[in-house]
């Protein structure tokens, strides 16, 4: 253990330097991953969403489960929303005022794989039922049964219209999802979609599309196995304007990722293999900003306090996930909720 301590002080101080010689107007260090709240072992935090007030909800992969934390007062973890055994939650987001959209799948605990069909679905429930303590199962409405869905696994809402758009991990494919009427078809269909690899999903299995994140008038998407990040505009329908698609980031595997606050090319990415919160310029460059064990997810605060604090679920001591053999390697900031607080010197990489 003080072995280990030691290696992650020297690849601190070398992230740190690799930094600074990157980005060279940033003059101070990049800030550290704090842990907000950490969760018992084998927990697998898997996507998170930021309320208005500041609150924030984590999908949980193995205990099916809508975890409620307030960062600004973690000391209390409440259960809110769950799913019977088969059903799991992957993504979480916000779509109108506190309502609340989740998309189910069905995940194998023991080989990371898919089961039978009938799981890939997209769930509501309303957080203004909510007290804001103890635990509780608030009713989950279905809202579209994806049934040529494969493995659905980032959702977000098209701000200012009825859709919202479900990566498909395991086909070519970004849905758009009628919230209203329930109906489903396709945004965009595109090799850049595509999975690579076979086998189980983790790790080196069929990941293709993971993350999406909406920022108008774009929809930022990541890659997993093909290891890029990119982008494409979306119509006021929720379908990709032909011709509209970039790669803007081509070397890192990627789980989730957080666009820059503004209308910039960069995003904030997940790094799963290497355990850390990677900085994406779009246009080529990457840079550490901290380690964190298996990070799957990452989100701006939303309150003034914290909007530019990056939090971040990750499923800390899941090594299938983190792709590396040694527990100990992912153990210090992980299976926990966490966050890194961006400062002043850090403005240009939020725009
Ligand atoms: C509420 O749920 C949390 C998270 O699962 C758990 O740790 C806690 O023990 C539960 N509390 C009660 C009173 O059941
Ligand atoms: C989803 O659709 C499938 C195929 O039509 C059907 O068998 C299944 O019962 C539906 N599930 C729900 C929950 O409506
Ligand atoms: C949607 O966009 C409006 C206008 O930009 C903004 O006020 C609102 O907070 C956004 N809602 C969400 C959930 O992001
Ligand atoms: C996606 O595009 C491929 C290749 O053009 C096509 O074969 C497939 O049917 C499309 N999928 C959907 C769901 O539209
Ligand atoms: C995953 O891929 C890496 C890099 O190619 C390889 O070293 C590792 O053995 C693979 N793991 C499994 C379980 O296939
Ligand atoms: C990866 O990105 C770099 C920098 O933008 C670019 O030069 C290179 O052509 C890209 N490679 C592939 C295979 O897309």
């Amino acid at each position: 253990m003080l072995v280990f301590k030691a290696y992650l002080i020297v690849s601190a101080l070398a992230l740190h330097v690799q930094a600074i010689a990157l980005v060279p107007r940033a003059t101070a260090l990049p800030p550290e991953a704090i842990t907000v709240r950490r969760f018992p072992d084998g927990t697998a935090l898997e996507n998170l969403a930021v309320r208005k007030d500041g609150t924030i909800l984590m999908t949980s992969l193995y205990t099916r489960e809508i975890f409620y934390v307030d960062p600004q007062n973690p000391t209390n973890v409440y259960s809110i929303a769950i799913f019977p055994p088969g059903d799991t939650f992957t993504s979480i987001a916000e779509h109108g005022d506190d309502m609340f959209y989740v998309v189910s799948t069905s995940f194998q605990p023991v080989n990371h794989t898919p089961t039978s069909a009938d799981t890939e679905k997209v769930w509501r429930f309303d957080m203004s039922q909510y007290s804001g303590s103890g635990n509780t199962s608030l009713p989950l409405t279905l809202v579209s049964n994806v049934t040529r869905g494969g493995f659905l696994d980032g959702l977000t809402s098209i701000n200012g219209t009825g859709y919202l758009l479900v990566t498909d991990a395991e086909q070519s494919l970004i849905w758009r999802i009628n919230t209203v009427t329930g109906a489903y078809d396709v945004s965009l269909n595109s090799s850049a979609l595509a999975p690579i690899g076979t086998g189980a999903v983790l790790p080196n299995g069929t990941v293709g599309t993971n993350g999406v994140v909406y920022r108008a008038p774009y929809a930022f998407f990541s890659n997993t196995h093909k290891k890029t990040y990119g982008r494409y505009v979306v119509d006021s329908v929720g379908r990709a304007v032909e011709g509209s698609l970039e790669i803007l980031g081509n070397d890192t595997v990627i789980d989730d990722l957080q666009p820059v606050h503004g209308n910039g090319l960069g995003a904030y990415l997940t790094a799963p293999i290497v355990n850390q919160i990677v900085y994406a310029s779009g246009t080529g460059q990457t840079t550490p900003v901290a380690g964190v064990g298996g990070p799957t997810s990452v989100r701006w605060g939303r309150t003034k306090q914290d909007r530019n604090t990056l939090y971040i679920s990750s499923t800390g001591d899941n090594t299938a996930y983190a792709g590396v053999s040694d527990p100990a390697a992912v153990l210090d900031v992980g299976r926990s909720l966490s966050k890194i607080e961006l400062g002043s010197s850090w403005d240009d990489w939020r725009v």
